[in-house]
């Protein structure tokens, strides 16, 4: 039987605090794997570290803000240094703001850029620098269908997104020869609050007949990140119960 691909490997998901990058560090540490919560809201990620301890699973608290570069470094750092080792890199954290592009301020767009984009390079690159000493390793940069479709005023989040996306494929190009995978997901709607809150009409106009929730994204992560699967490069799975291929007219 084959051996299970996550034990005692080393993943760091970044913005682990809530919603879907909880989910995700959760389904790591189930798996065995030692997870590295890169959040920078201390209460949430130090109560995920607790949850995930207290269930003899192995979860460590970086208190990290991805926006700034020198957070970033420390980050890695000490990861290579308590761990010496980065198997997988899940780059989950994320901030959106929807405000009309007229009012839009620089500062807001590239407070956006910064933590949606920039901080996916600089994390791949650190974590491609230890990976590469150590045989490979896999990432996933979680973009949105929002880097394909839109609503009004979303304009730093969209372009956020959609150069995850490039950025995905560039570096897939510069870490292949190092046996680094990278790829992305483009989430839809995936509910992170309590999901008996929706109403009917939202699960339905999805063609899988429900709204999405962090599992969908988490077992996506896992998938992509075995090994076995890694013929799967520089791609972006879109997982949106099927809304970015729905043709609507209006009525
Ligand atoms: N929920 C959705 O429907 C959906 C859809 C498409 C894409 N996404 C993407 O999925 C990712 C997670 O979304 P979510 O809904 O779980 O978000 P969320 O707001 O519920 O959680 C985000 C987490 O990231 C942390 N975070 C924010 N900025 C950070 C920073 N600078 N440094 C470190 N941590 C930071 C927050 O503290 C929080 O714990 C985001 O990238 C988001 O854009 C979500």
């Amino acid at each position: 039987m084959r051996q299970n691909p996550y034990k005692d490997r080393i993943v760091i998901v970044t913005g682990a605090g809530r919603g879907i990058g909880r989910y995700i560090a959760e389904a790591y540490a189930y798996q065995g794997a030692q997870v590295v919560l890169a959040e920078k809201d201390q209460d949430s990620g130090l109560e995920v570290e607790r949850v995930i301890n207290s269930q003899d699973q192995r979860g460590h608290l970086i208190l990290t803000d991805v926006s700034n570069p020198q957070d970033i470094t420390e980050l890695f750092e000490q990861v290579q240094a308590t761990f010496g080792a980065v198997h997988i890199l899940i780059n989950n954290a994320g901030i959106s703001r929807f405000e009309a592009p007229y009012q839009l301020t620089v500062e807001a767009w590239d407070q956006i850029i910064n933590t949606n984009l920039r901080s996916v390079f600089l994390c791949s690159r650190a974590a491609a620098q230890i990976m590469r000493l150590t045989g490979g390793g896999s990432i996933v940069n979680i973009a949105s269908t929002r880097a394909f479709m839109s609503e009004e005023n979303s304009e730093a989040y969209a372009a956020s997104k959609g150069g995850v996306i490039a950025l995905t494929h560039a570096l897939a190009a510069s870490f292949a020869s190092d046996q680094i995978q990278v790829n992305s997901i483009s989430p839809g709607w995936i509910e992170t609050g309590d999901v008996a809150n929706l109403r009917p009409v939202d699960h339905r106009q999805h063609w899988s007949g429900r709204v999405g929730t962090p599992k969908d994204i988490a077992d996506a992560c896992l998938f992509l990140t075995d090994p076995q699967n890694n013929f799967i490069n520089g791609t972006n799975l879109i997982i949106d119960g099927g809304m970015t291929k729905k043709m609507i007219y209006a009525p």
